[in-house]
């Protein structure tokens, strides 16, 4: 998608051919700037810190940092040291490990001599797979936001709310659940979204809101209290949110509070929709309350990071000394509240049957 008026996805390959270099999202909405990863260490350290986050992005991100990792040593104990290493530097989103997996399948039978060429290709693959994938995603859910503009009075926009940043900087393009608002806004649909400011990283404020404004999509930033409010008062038509991994059951598990904003909308008879690229479904898991829920650090609650009227940016204290703080990154929404699956091979029932129809080679064998 573009920023300036430039395209760029969240990921490519730097100057030297061979170094990875991202977009830091640490720095947005207040600074736009680049990091150059070097190393597999580095590689880690960016999916941690989450310089790169959202669960198709760590996913590209860890494939290109094995691929880093090989550089400096391509043998079969350095290719299962790397995987291990980089599949713990997050534990939701399965994007990471079915990434890592992904990796494994072409390299481990190559000769290590041969072994770094094909893993930057495969890793490149990766990337334009899930461009693809979040496209086709959009003109999927296109249909969804179609089918509500069509109900509408003329000129009235049609009101999409999510959660989080499944938008394009959480992928390497499009985004999952923004991929049918650009589709919608790009055809001339009049859309406008509401952004869950999302503590306590405000991923929704400071990510989904540039990314949306620098598209030129309307929009408007909520606290994540008001959802539930909002969809009271009539003002939400579609609740889109992305994931981090659903279960063969069809539960979800995605940013935290997305929760309480799928019991919100179930209330008000809201349709809640789920958009995830197939890389984000384990199919060995059979229900949500299995999924790792990631505990982040504390200061993550006790501080709020902003810029400053002279344009410096500062982080402050936001709560007395000495308070704990808990910070579950994650959690889990019932496949009962989900009224379905956006998917790039169509719309589906948040059902164990649901997936299956569109993905029946993961039917299991009786
Ligand atoms: O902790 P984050 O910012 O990586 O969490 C991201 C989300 O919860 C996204 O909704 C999810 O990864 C889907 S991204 C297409």
């Amino acid at each position: 998608m573009n920023i300036n008026g430039r395209h760029y996805r969240t990921i490519w390959l730097a100057a030297d051919g061979q170094s990875v270099e991202v977009i830091d999202q640490t720095k947005l909405p207040h600074r736009f700037e680049t990091v150059v990863l070097k190393t597999v260490d580095e590689a880690a350290h960016a999916i941690k810190t989450m310089q790169v986050r959202g669960a198709p992005l760590i996913g590209a991100a860890a494939a290109y940092g094995l691929a880093l990792a090989l550089r400096a040593d391509p043998s079969d104990a350095g290719l299962a040291k790397a995987i291990a290493f980089l599949n713990e530097q997050r534990p939701t989103a399965v994007n990471l490990r079915w990434a890592l997996e992904e990796m494994r399948k072409v390299l481990a039978p190559l000769q290590p001599a041969v072994r770094v060429a094909a893993a930057y290709t495969k890793a490149a693959t990766l990337c334009d797979d899930d461009v693809e994938t979040c496209r086709s995603i959009g003109v999927h859910g296109l249909a969804l936001i179609e089918a509500v503009a069509a109900k509408k009075k003329p000129g009235q926009p049609v009101n999409i709310l999510t959660h989080c940043n499944a938008g394009w900087i959480a992928c390497v393009d499009w985004g999952t659940a923004t991929s049918p608002i650009y589709h919608a806004h790009d055809k001339g649909l009049s859309v406008h979204v509401w952004v869950d400011e999302t503590r306590p990283r405000n991923q929704g404020a400071s990510l989904t809101a540039f990314e949306l404004g620098r598209h030129g999509v309307p929009h408007t930033i909520i606290v994540d209290n008001a959802g539930g409010h909002m969809m009271q008062h009539g003002h939400v038509d579609l609740c889109i949110v992305g994931t981090d991994r659903v279960t063969r059951n069809g539960d979800v598990a995605n940013k935290i509070g997305t929760y309480l904003k799928a019991l919100a909308a179930h209330d008000n008879k809201v349709p809640f929709y789920v958009a995830l690229p197939s890389s984000t479904i384990d199919w060995d898991m059979t229900d949500g309350f299995k999924i790792p829920i990631e505990e982040r650090s504390a200061t993550e609650v006790l501080q709020m990071t902003g810029r400053l009227p002279d344009g410096s940016v500062a982080t402050v204290d936001i709560a007395a000394p000495g308070s704990p703080a808990a910070n579950p990154a994650f959690d889990v929404t019932p496949a009962r509240l989900v009224t379905g699956f956006i998917t790039e091979r169509g719309i589906s029932a948040a059902t164990e049957q649901g997936l299956i129809s569109l993905f029946p080679e993961r039917r299991r064998a009786r």
